[in-house]
């Protein structure tokens, strides 16, 4: 119980006196100065406010989460507010857990449908687009010269992008069997490099090889592992493409320990914290239809552990991003029972 007029706490029960502490004033069990005066003002039409939301503080001067509900009363000729207080941490807690859980299951339920259908749609579309990807090409050369062959140029081009789109949802909705054999980094590296070469020249992103230290060899599946450095170069190249921050894409391992490491950073506009726990979810992606699919950092994630590795991003608010994996080297004894 406090007095409207200063606030002066008349009454408290042990309950109360618990979670609040023992402060003279109720003003002080407001986190929030205005959350008093909405309260107050909410109360005196009806002189009764039900279930409002406010930040209390603890008697150790901790917020929490609070659920008020008062009466205005008339007690010994002062107006005089009874009220009921609820730490709702807890609660608040469970709530958060379950909604997860269900956004979860949401989106397992979401993803699995949208997996089939994507890969029926791929599937279909996969014939098709070979027909006219190769056709172009015909064309291409028939038309060598000509004023035509610009056009049949973009046509192939995109043909060629639409062929890419449907490989990659593809490959994220069918879980190839891995093909495992005994691969340097190096060369994978090297062959992803190649891959996005063409795009970083034409967005002036350079890619830098950072090291070429000679590392033991790694069991893995050499073209799905190339797809991920790749979409990770890729990833690089787009940001900085897109936003016009930073110049470079740059890759590193080290093999230390039973790990090689490999690391993909740039020095584009990195990645803001409200979506950073969301850019693995599959289909997840800012940007544009028709320039990124969500399906990329989904793929690495799924073929990063399919080896028995990791993959995150670097935390911390460096410049750019930093994508890592860390892959298993494969131990001596194993080596000998690789096939060749
Ligand atoms: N290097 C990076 N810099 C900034 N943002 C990135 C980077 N890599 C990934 N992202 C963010 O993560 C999202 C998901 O990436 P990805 O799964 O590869 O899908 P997509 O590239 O098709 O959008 C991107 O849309 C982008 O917002
Ligand atoms: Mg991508």
């Amino acid at each position: 119980m406090s007095r409207v007029s200063d606030g002066q706490v008349i009454y408290r029960s042990p309950a109360a006196t618990e979670l609040l502490g023992t402060a003279k004033s109720s003003f002080s069990h407001f986190a929030q100065a205005e959350d008093r005066a909405d309260f107050v003002t909410a109360l005196l039409p009806d002189a009764r406010v039900d279930n409002m939301r406010v930040i209390g503080v603890r008697a150790n001067g901790e917020h929490f989460p609070a659920d008020l509900s008062a009466r205005l009363i008339d007690y010994r000729g002062d107006d005089v507010i009874v009220s009921n207080i609820e730490d709702l941490t807890k609660e608040l807690a469970i709530q958060a857990e379950l909604d997860r859980q269900k956004d979860q299951l949401f989106q397992a339920e979401k993803l699995s449908a949208l997996g089939e259908m994507l890969a029926g749609i791929a599937h279909e579309l996969n014939n098709p687009l070979s027909i006219i990807a190769g056709n172009a090409e015909i064309l291409h050369e028939e038309l060598e010269n000509s004023p035509q062959e610009r056009r049949i140029d973009k046509l192939s081009q995109a043909a060629q992008r639409c062929i890419r789109i449907v490989r990659s949802f593809l490959s994220l909705a069918r879980e190839e069997p891995l093909d495992l054999k005994s691969v340097q980094i190096s060369d994978l590296v090297a062959n992803a490099v190649d891959a996005v070469k063409p795009d970083a020249d034409k967005a002036k992103v350079s890619l830098n090889v950072k090291n070429t230290e000679p590392c033991q060899s790694i069991l893995a599946d050499d073209v799905q592992l190339t797809q991920v450095i790749i979409n990770l170069l890729t990833n690089g190249v787009h940001a900085i493409q897109d936003s016009g921050v930073g110049s470079s894409v740059s890759i590193d391992w080290t093999c230390s320990g039973s790990e090689l490491i490999i690391r993909v950073a740039d020095n584009g506009p990195g990645i803001s914290n409200d979506i950073k726990g969301r850019i693995f979810d599959p289909l997840f992606t800012t940007k544009q239809v028709g320039k990124g699919t969500g399906v990329g950092l989904a793929y690495c994630h799924r073929i990063v552990t399919a080896h028995n590795g990791k993959i995150w991003l670097e935390p911390g608010n460096t410049p750019g991003a930093t994508i890592t994996c860390s892959v298993p080297l494969v131990e001596d004894d194993q080596r000998e029972i690789l096939p060749k």
